[in-house]
């Protein structure tokens, strides 16, 4: 296996484990009554990880509907068509969302959860969900705001420095602050958004900000914020802080709905 598709493969196995966990569930239960799909109904899910609303949204619209998930890792791919094994209505696709394998005005929805983070050119893949949505059609984006993240940690500058790498590893770390504007520029109308805040008190692998706290200060050893030895003190802080009940993180997702 390819150094890249051992990441590919690691990224996958990471999304299996922590979009199982009881806050993404909530947030994904909150996309699924904001799209509030129904049976016959034709959806595009742009960046669909492992499959996880894709399955949800395949049960939704039923067989005389279709979901059609779009990834750009194939390991996603696979095990997202291993979820939704059995269901016709379920098609996925791999490729770059800033070109969307799909006629124009063909679908009802479009969802995008967790995605445009990554991506480099936000307004391309804006442009392709209006080309390929029908008149009136309606679509969710779920977006982080990673410049707002609270954490108790006994080192504040520290914390700092970590979440400025994080800040600086990906494209848009801070989307949802310039996304209504965008949403606007290129067509949507009706443009709503709700904050959804992933609070967690507990420092336990069952909760979020565990392993996104592994995953964000391994992101800072690799560009030199502090070493491996380093990480794993600032780590077993936290860990102290859940045995003495001190131990807090806040992040606020933001959900935009909007229609063409
Ligand atoms: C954090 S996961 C979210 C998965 C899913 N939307 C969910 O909420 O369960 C981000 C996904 O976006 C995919 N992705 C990132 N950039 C992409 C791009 N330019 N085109 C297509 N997929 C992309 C990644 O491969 C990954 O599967």
């Amino acid at each position: 296996m390819s150094k890249t598709s051992k990441s590919a493969a690691a990224e996958a196995q990471e999304l299996e484990r922590s979009y199982k966990l009881a806050d993404i569930v909530k947030q994904r239960q909150h996309t699924l009554t904001t799209l509030a799909l129904q049976p016959g109904e034709k959806v595009f899910d742009i960046g669909c990880g492992v499959g996880f609303l894709t399955l949800e949204m395949a049960q939704q619209v039923g067989k005389s509907g279709q979901v059609i998930g779009f990834d750009q890792n194939p390991e996603m791919i696979s095990n997202a068509k291993k979820r939704c094994e059995g269901l016709q209505q379920a098609e996925f696709h791999q490729g770059d969302a800033i070109q969307l394998p799909a006629q124009d005005q063909t679908f009802d929805a479009v969802s995008c959860t967790q995605v445009l983070l990554y991506v480099k050119d936000v307004p391309k893949v804006l442009a392709e969900m209006r080309r390929i949505l029908k008149p009136g059609g309606r679509m969710v984006i779920v977006e982080t705001d990673w410049r707002g993240v609270v954490l108790n940690s006994g080192d504040d500058a520290l914390t700092k420095q970590i979440f400025a790498a994080w800040d600086s590893a990906v494209p848009s770390p801070n989307l949802p602050v310039h996304l209504g504007p965008l949403l606007k520029k290129h067509g949507f109308s009706n443009i709503q958004v709700e904050a959804v805040p992933i609070i967690n008190t507990e420092y336990s692998p069952n909760h979020f900000s565990c392993e996104m706290m592994k995953w964000i200060t391994k992101n800072a050893v690799k560009q030199g914020v502090f070493n491996e030895t380093q990480r794993k003190e600032f780590l077993a802080d936290l860990e102290e802080r859940e045995r003495s009940g001190s131990y807090f993180f806040c992040v606020n997702r933001f959900l935009f709905s909007a229609k063409l």
